[in-house]
């Protein structure tokens, strides 16, 4: 039996930070609104220019050195994105060229804020069966390309960011124990870009309705989320035969201060065994796990033998949970 492990870790978010002080200024909405239904106090924005490949490249260039593994061992690239640099060629393509990772297979996986999840599963089962060695999964995303910046609704939301994983054979015990993933095409319409695809080519109709930006009915993605967080760490735990109690630290996707909130309480944490950083970037979608997980690493609160819970939601729908013994 093969165990696969995270063998590096980077992150990378833009430069430029906008505060709900900002948004103030944009939209009629408050940074007291804001703080108290979200958590959110600023994200971080693309500058003009500045595409989803840059931070996708950027994030793994640092989880290569983390790993301290070149690029030409990289076998395969799998990014979780919904807001690639276009259509395609896919931002993994992109980043392939720009890390000269010459010996890399390379695609794209679309499963909007579990995408870092769904990629983690993708790529360990690669390593599992023998077909690979050294895969890198990357959360990469813009969404303030596709946020209506008039709609308080939406924007006050969303940040850009980028996280990577270098994946790899580890030690016997070590590595993802367990995993969970799911999804419930039903509730598509919940949350989704209408347009710019086969159902509904852009046109400049389409843009004049703003169909080319997010749509999202936050109450009915709220209950989903705090229905689903729980649920799937649970059964990624049962498939690691561990429980809840086992678990040393929580990192979950950073969409909600109370959608976090409460998947803890309902996994019987305290939120000190929870990586939140909500507050600094809003939700970046698929990045968000992964910069999370960074920053847990890099600040010393997660440390080798610790059993490590990540879990998201998101678009599609779709959820999944992943457990690490670090
Ligand atoms: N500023 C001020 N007021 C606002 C704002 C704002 N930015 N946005 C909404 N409001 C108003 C609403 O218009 C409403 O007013 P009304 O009662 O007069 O109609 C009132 O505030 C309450 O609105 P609710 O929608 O009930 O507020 P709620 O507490 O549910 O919070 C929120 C809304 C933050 C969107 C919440 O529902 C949420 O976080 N949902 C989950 C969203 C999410 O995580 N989406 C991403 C999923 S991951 C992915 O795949 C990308």
């Amino acid at each position: 039996e093969r165990y696969v492990g995270i063998l590096g870790i980077g992150s990378y978010v833009p430069e430029t930070i906008v505060t709900n002080f900002d948004l103030e200024q944009k939209m009629e909405t408050s940074d007291e609104w804001i703080v108290e239904r979200t958590g959110i106090r600023e994200r971080r924005i693309v500058a003009k220019g500045e595409t989803t490949s840059d931070l996708a490249t950027k994030a793994a260039e640092r989880a290569l050195a983390d790993a301290g593994i070149s690029a030409a061992e990289i076998d395969l690239i799998i990014v979780g994105t919904v807001t690639p640099d276009m259509m395609f060629p896919s931002v993994a393509c992109l980043v392939q060229q720009n890390l000269k990772a010459v010996n890399a297979a390379a695609f794209d996986l679309t499963a909007v804020c579990s995408g870092f999840i769904y990629g983690l599963v993708t790529g360990s089962s690669f390593i599992k069966s023998g077909t690979y060695k050294k895969v890198l999964v990357i959360g990469a995303e813009t969404l303030s390309t596709i946020v209506d910046w008039s709609d308080r609704n939406t924007a006050i939301l969303f940040g850009d960011g980028a996280g990577a994983v270098v994946l790899g054979e580890t030690s016997p015990g070590y590595g993802i124990l367990g995993v969970d993933l799911g999804a419930e095409g039903a509730g598509g319409d919940l949350l989704k870009v209408p347009a710019g695809g086969s159902r509904m080519p852009t046109t400049l109709e389409t843009i004049t309705q703003g169909f080319h930006f997010i749509h999202m009915d936050g109450n009915e993605v709220f209950k989903f989320a705090i229905k689903v967080m729980g649920e799937t760490v649970k059964k990624a735990l049962a498939d690691a035969n561990l429980s809840a109690k086992d678990i040393t630290c929580l990192v979950p996707h950073q969409a909600n201060m109370r959608i976090i909130q409460s998947a803890a309480k309902r996994l019987g944490l305290p939120l000190d065994k929870v990586i939140i950083n909500v507050d600094k970037y809003g939700n970046t979608s698929a990045a968000s796990i992964p910069i999370a997980l960074d920053e847990g690493v890099k600040s010393g609160r997660i440390k080798q033998g610790d059993i490590i819970a990540l879990a998201g939601f998101g678009g599609g729908l779709t959820w999944g949970a992943g457990i690490i013994k670090w």
